[in-house]
């Protein structure tokens, strides 16, 4: 990692959401008082799912002007925007659902098109309008939320993926050997180009990966999580006890 990374240790998963869904409001809460609206990039996967419902609940649901938040996704499974793996319909249960959000301001990842390159393609045109790029533009998140998988992956920048080595696109399609399963992601530029990088990661199974993540020899190939570093944004690791469990201290006071 170039800079030294930010990292926030809360004592519980319970703290860690409750402190996420706090600097979430206050971010949307900024970039909309300075820009009347707030982009954000949501994670796939569990931990953040009580950071989401946390948003769909008093005082956050309130404190959130809904009409001006314009929702996406990091990465995609797949699959039917109605079937269990889809990162977009758990976080439509958790919360889009039940927050007055205008329906043309959530945008998923098509992913009921006739191939995943075809998800892919059709995203970066939906980033490029959103975000009025020129050829060669990167989006440039308010938030980007991520999480870390077990042996580094992030969104769905898996390691020894081509995926990880694009420099030109915006949303890839890849295919994930591991899990026989074909995945759509938004690409490391994109994810760097973020205002503002908030990694959330929690339990004692992701202790060994984040110490390798954030304090090993840099080594993208094998943890895509270290090709996030935002040149001209904040990174910060919000992380429980139990996955800091393996950190130095130093790092922990960060
Ligand atoms: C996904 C996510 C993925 C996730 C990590 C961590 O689509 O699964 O984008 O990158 O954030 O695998 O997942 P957990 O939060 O479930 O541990």
């Amino acid at each position: 990692m170039s800079a030294k990374p930010k990292v926030v240790v809360l004592p519980s998963p319970p703290k860690l959401s409750r402190e996420a869904a706090t600097r979430f409001q206050r971010l949307a809460s900024e970039s909309i008082a300075v820009a009347r609206r707030f982009s954000v990039a949501l994670s796939g996967g569990s931990t953040p799912l009580a950071l989401y419902r946390l948003l769909a609940e008093a005082p956050l649901r309130e404190a959130i002007d809904w009409s001006r938040v314009h929702l996406f996704w990091g990465d995609e499974r797949f699959v039917p925007l109605d079937h269990p793996d889809s990162n977009y319909g758990a976080a439509r249960e958790a919360f889009v659902s039940r927050v007055p959000i205008p329906a043309e301001n959530v945008h998923p990842i098509p992913t009921e098109v006739a191939d995943p390159e075809t998800a892919a393609t059709q995203y970066e045109d939906t980033l490029r309008r959103f975000f009025s790029l020129s050829e060669g533009d990167i989006p440039r998140f308010d938030l980007v939320l991520l999480g870390l998988g077990p042996e580094g992956h992030t969104a769905s920048l898996f390691p020894e993926s081509a995926a990880l080595d694009e420099h030109k696109r915006l949303v890839v399609a890849t295919f994930v050997s591991k899990l026989a399963a074909w995945r759509v992601t938004l690409t490391p530029p994109v994810l760097s180009s973020a205002r503002q990088v908030m990694f959330l990661v929690a339990g004692p199974d992701k202790a060994a990966v984040l110490r390798d993540v954030l304090e090993g020899p840099y080594d993208p190939h094998r943890l895509p999580a270290q090709l996030v570093r935002p040149p001209d944004g904040d990174l910060i690791w919000l992380v429980d006890e139990a996955a800091a469990s393996l950190l130095s201290a130093g790092l922990k006071g960060s």
